[in-house]
């Protein structure tokens, strides 16, 4: 076999592993179908906002705003905005923390480490990134991934509100403790929150363990596959 096709199949095979070692341990007892390829079909997030129909500002209209924003200290040290990503008619929001180091030269959040997990927990879920919309607290990486400034979070989240409100999702989930707290406007642990319905302008919230976490305590994978459960469930519940 050709050493091209070698390693191939060698990475596919390695990818198939960590997939199935993933699902193992957050608990997944059936392997799911793989991302729902039917619009319509109850697990999808397919379909539109009827929130979008009125005249709610557009994403591309925030993002024209947010511009090459120097509206922080972290302008100085970023390589790229990370605006966010996905399906603008996407009922299901994800908002992480900020970006790191490869979500600051891609342009894109989630694309590192955690990123994969994240999809792999998305494929869990009968969903892929193109299903819905991720975005984060903090648009632009801060120096060594170091916790933003509280000026730095008063700076960026209104444009998160901005983009949630022209999202108008039926549900939010909140990864990680930052994320959560900063959205909910609370100081309440994570391990508090995560597990339990929130809500944000009327729109519920899921808050959960952000992936970077999992990736270090794997035992927690399963917590989190109990929260998105509790999204699924709700999200076929609204899907009429
Ligand atoms: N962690 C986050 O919170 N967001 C990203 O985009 C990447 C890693």
């Amino acid at each position: 076999m050709p050493d091209k096709f070698q390693k191939e199949l060698l990475e596919t095979v390695a990818q198939v592993r960590g997939l199935l070692e993933d699902l193992q341990q957050l608990g997944v007892v059936e392997v799911p179908m793989g991302p729902d390829p039917n619009p319509r079909s109850p697990c999808s997030l397919e379909g539109q906002n009827s929130a979008n129909d009125s005249r709610v500002e557009t994403l591309l209209e925030i993002r024209d705003d947010l511009g090459d924003c120097q509206r922080c200290a972290l302008s100085k040290g970023r390589e790229q905005i990370v605006f966010g990503a996905g399906s603008a008619t996407a009922r299901l929001v994800l908002v992480g923390e900020s970006p790191g180091r490869k979500e600051d030269q891609q342009g894109v959040p989630f694309v590192g480490e955690a990123g994969a997990l994240l999809e792999r927990i998305l494929f869990a879920m009968g969903l892929k990134r193109e299903d819905i919309y991720i975005c984060n607290i903090q648009k632009c990486r801060p120096p060594k991934n170091r916790d933003p400034r509280p000026e730095e979070v008063a700076a960026c989240v209104p444009f998160l509100k901005r983009q949630l409100a022209a999202l108008q999702p039926q549900l939010i989930v909140t990864l990680g403790s930052f994320a959560s707290q900063t959205l909910l406007e609370t100081s309440q642990p994570i391990l508090e929150l995560r597990g339990h319905w929130q809500s944000y302008a009327d729109i519920p919230v899921m808050p959960t363990y952000h992936p970077a976490f999992l990736l270090r305590n794997p035992a927690t994978k399963r917590e989190v596959w109990e929260d998105m459960k509790q999204v699924i469930t709700r999200l076929r519940q609204e899907n009429f």
